[in-house]
């Protein structure tokens, strides 16, 4: 899809709230739209009256006045899109209303969203039953009395190439996507935007002492990378804020292995990792002036004579022994290394770490909010404000020395399960330990970072979450 602002062809495109039908329509087609129910301007419903000699309109519904947010407007572009694609337009211009709900450049940024989010599709894998070719749209935003749309579109162009990024890295299967070959798209995908990207191999990764996330990695034939990625325009004599993402590019649960259809979808389990580069991607592309490290502890969890058990104690590179009861709680000693470099090693304000962590996540939040816990409420909120204004939801959850407490392992210093329900809040705390009284949040993104059905303007399957709130928060 092309968008500019200049008239492409008759076709228009115009959103509607509930039962507020416009004038361009005639009485007796407004009365048996109303009537028959086949359109009433709720949220995302879609009206084409585009036969030769009719009105050229397609109506998208607003939903309720008193409901309206940003979020329904990328929900209502989106589904406007949906439906010119359905109908193999070629060319069409969407009306941006003239009204006080309009006029400001989020509400803008939230319909160029909505739109270009009907741009991605994950199908290099199908040799049959492929989509057939559609006509490539031209697409006029008509918002003349708007300033600074151009640079706003721009802007969200390329942070959705960000969130695309991510999650062509998510949707791609783990016999492709190994962690060498996530470090090498890392430094294909963020070296030429002025990124910095060091990678680590065993050897080196063994030198910076990171031996819990070597204990999860020895399992797998496919070796670990460690993925540094320094974007740094203020400098490197600035402090950065640092994002790290949990980086398991197959989760099979090692010995405490997981059941088939528990790991059925375990190539997402490097989402967290994905969101830091799509992030990372979309700063550099849109020349942010803050400094962003993104780090990232590639691996895998499988079995083998090689792998780590069940009741292991393995040191970490913060120098605290790690009790392992449960080897499907892989990611969190990962992180531990990679948290303590990134309270270390990097020259950082703050740190916040994104991750599929816990299944106990799904069951609290659902697909909906991401969870958080953080030792920096005020971070937290940060972060909360940016992902509110990218309709990204996160939700914190309380963090009581009870579960600090819960922590403490039997023969070494602390153990990476516990049994006393809460796992997304022990989790988190967990991690706690690693980040030196470091400001920090970590997100659990089990349940939104992967769809097994398409919800509003998210695709089926990967859904790139937490870009777009990464963006916004270094921004
Ligand atoms: N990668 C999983 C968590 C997960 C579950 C992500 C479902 C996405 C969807 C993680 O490594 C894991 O297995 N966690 C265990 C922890 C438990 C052993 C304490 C879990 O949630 O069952
Ligand atoms: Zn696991
Ligand atoms: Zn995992």
């Amino acid at each position: 899809m092309k968008i500019t602002f200049e008239k492409q062809g008759d076709i228009r495109i115009l959103p509607v709230f509930a039962d507020e039908l416009p004038d361009e329509i005639s009485e007796d087609t407004r009365e048996w739209l109303t009537k028959s129910g086949n359109f009433t301007g709720k949220l995302g419903e879609t009206y084409a009256d585009i036969a030769p000699g009719s009105t050229n309109l397609i109506l998208v519904g607003l939903g309720k006045r008193n409901k309206f947010d940003y979020d329904a407007l990328r929900t209502m572009a989106y589904k406007a899109l949906e439906i010119v694609d359905r109908l193999n337009i070629e060319q069409a211009n969407f009306i941006v209303p003239e009204m006080n709900e309009l006029a400001d450049l989020n509400a803008l940024r939230a319909i160029f969203e909505g739109a270009l989010q009907n741009n991605y599709k994950f199908d290099k894998y199908k040799t049959e039953d492929k989509d057939k070719e559609k006509p490539d749209l031209s697409l006029c935003m008509e918002a003349q009395w708007i300033d600074g749309k151009e640079a706003v579109l721009e802007e969200m162009e390329n942070i959705m190439e960000g969130v695309s990024l991510a999650r062509d890295l998510i949707n791609e299967p783990a016999n492709v996507l190994t962690p060498d070959k996530l470090a090498q798209i890392a430094k294909e995908k963020l070296e030429p935007l002025g990124v910095k990207v060091t990678v680590y191999d065993e050897k080196e990764i063994e030198q910076l002492g990171m031996k819990a996330f070597l204990s999860v990695a020895k399992g797998s034939s496919n070796p670990p990378r460690f993925i540094k990625m320094e974007y740094l325009p203020e400098g490197d004599d600035k402090e950065a804020i640092v994002l790290v993402g949990k980086g398991l590019t197959f989760d099979s649960g090692g010995y405490s292995l997981k059941p088939t259809k528990s790991m059925v979808e375990m190539k997402t389990d490097m989402s967290g990792s994905a969101s830091v580069i799509g992030a990372l991607y979309a700063l550099a592309k849109n020349k942010g002036e803050q400094n962003v490290v993104g780090l990232v502890a590639a691996c895998e969890n499988l079995i083998s004579g090689f792998a780590y058990k069940p009741g292991d104690i393995v040191e970490s590179m913060a120098g605290l022994t790690i009790e392992v009861d449960n080897t499907d709680a892989e990611g969190r000693i990962t992180l531990a290394d990679a948290l303590y470099y990134a309270a270390t090693e990097v020259n950082s304000k703050s740190i916040v770490d994104v991750a599929t962590l816990t299944g106990a996540c799904i069951v609290a939040l659902g697909h909906v909010y991401s969870g958080a816990v953080t030792n920096n409420e005020g971070l937290y909120i940060e972060l909360k404000n940016a992902s509110e204004a990218t309709g990204e939801n996160i939700w914190m959850l309380p963090s009581h020395d009870i579960f600090r407490e819960q922590l403490k392992g039997e023969f070494g210093d602390v153990k990476n399960v516990t049994e006393r329900g809460a796992g997304t809040i022990t989790a988190g705390l967990f991690l706690e330990r690693f980040v030196e009284d470091k400001p920090w949040v970590h997100l659990d993104i089990a349940g939104t970072s992967y769809l097994k059905k398409a919800e509003g303007y998210l695709p089926k399957g990967a859904t790139g979450v937490m870009v777009k709130t990464f963006y916004e928060f270094a921004k």
